[in-house]
């Protein structure tokens, strides 16, 4: 497809940057949607302990980049030259619409260049190729057409597993030998220097959340609130750009997760 331009696609990039995609939960200097994308969040994956890098367009951040190489490391994690990135945060998005993911590149090309140095994590080429390579994503080839969001529930499920990623966070812990469990829980998180534990967000009743309802869900990704009514930081689940989403997405994705069984 060629790259589309124009005002609608940033406003769908901006729409998705600051709310499903919540690029700056990560890449944000502070973890909200107002927060500029000068990068710094600290993170941690298989390799250890790595940072959000700056992703603005200035000469420390993305400023140089052609749009193939943002495409690339959105989708892929694979920066210019075949740089490997770290390949978890980005897990699902290799499977963005063309429209969406050119969506995004047109709005990062549009906010304010800011010059941050983040610390780059090096890896030596034996990680990069041993550890990693379970875990990376396959080249798309081809176009990766949008899906109508009348259809709510493979909507749903696209926006759950390609665009807000959940399982990113709410998987179980793998490891090399196991799989992943799709959204049981069970990872750490970190935050402000204090670490939690990743519930189970699965349709069970015992473990997950089964006698929750499409609306509840939708009130929880608005507010942060569970039933009953306690809160949840947002700097752990990233509800503070949720809430920015429309009312029909986070609908669908509520109605998608009602199907998760486990
Ligand atoms: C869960 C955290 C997280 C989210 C959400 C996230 N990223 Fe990233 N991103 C990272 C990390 C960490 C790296 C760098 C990994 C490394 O250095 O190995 C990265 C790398 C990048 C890079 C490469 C930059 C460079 O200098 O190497 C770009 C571009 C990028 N992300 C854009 C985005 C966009 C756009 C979004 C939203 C659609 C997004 N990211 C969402 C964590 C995240
Ligand atoms: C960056 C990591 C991350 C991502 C991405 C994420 N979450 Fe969370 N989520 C968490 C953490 C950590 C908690 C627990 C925070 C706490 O204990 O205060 C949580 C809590 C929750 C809860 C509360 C469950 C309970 O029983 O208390 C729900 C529901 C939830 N998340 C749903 C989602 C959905 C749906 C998505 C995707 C649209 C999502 N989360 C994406 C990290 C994440």
């Amino acid at each position: 497809m060629p790259e589309p331009q124009g005002e609608q696609y940033v406003k769908r990039g901006s729409e998705l940057a600051n709310g499903l995609a919540a690029c700056g939960f990560c890449h944000g200097l502070t973890p909200d949607p107002q927060a500029v994308l000068s990068g710094g969040r600290h993170l941690e994956d298989l390799y250890g302990e790595v940072y959000a890098p700056n992703i603005t367009p200035s000469q420390s951040g993305v400023g140089d980049w052609s749009s193939q190489d943002l495409v690339r490391a959105i989708r892929l994690s694979v920066g210019p030259e075949d740089v490997r990135l770290s390949p978890k945060f980005h897990k699902g998005m290799e499977w963005l619409a063309d429209e969406d993911v050119y969506s995004i590149v047109a709005y990062l090309r549009t906010v304010t260049p800011v010059d941050s140095d983040v610390t780059r994590r090096e890896l030596s080429t034996i990680d990069r190729y041993t550890v990693g390579i379970l875990d990376s994503a396959k080249e798309v080839e081809g176009y990766v057409p949008a899906l109508d969001p009348k259809n709510q529930k493979a909507y749903g499920q696209y926006l759950t597993n390609h665009i807000a990623r959940c399982s990113t966070c709410h998987n179980s812990p793998g490891t090399l030998l196991t799989t992943e469990s799709y959204l049981a829980g069970g990872q750490e998180f970190e935050a402000n220097g204090e670490v939690r534990l990743v519930p189970n967000i699965t349709g069970s009743e015992t473990f997950g959340i089964g006698s929750w309802d499409e609306e509840e869900i939708v009130h929880y990704l608005r507010t942060g609130r569970v039933p009953g009514n306690r809160v949840v930081d947002p700097a752990f689940c990233p509800v503070g750009f949720y809430k920015n989403a429309k009312e029909s997405d986070l609908l669908a994705i509520a109605h998608y997760l009602r199907t998760v069984n486990q």
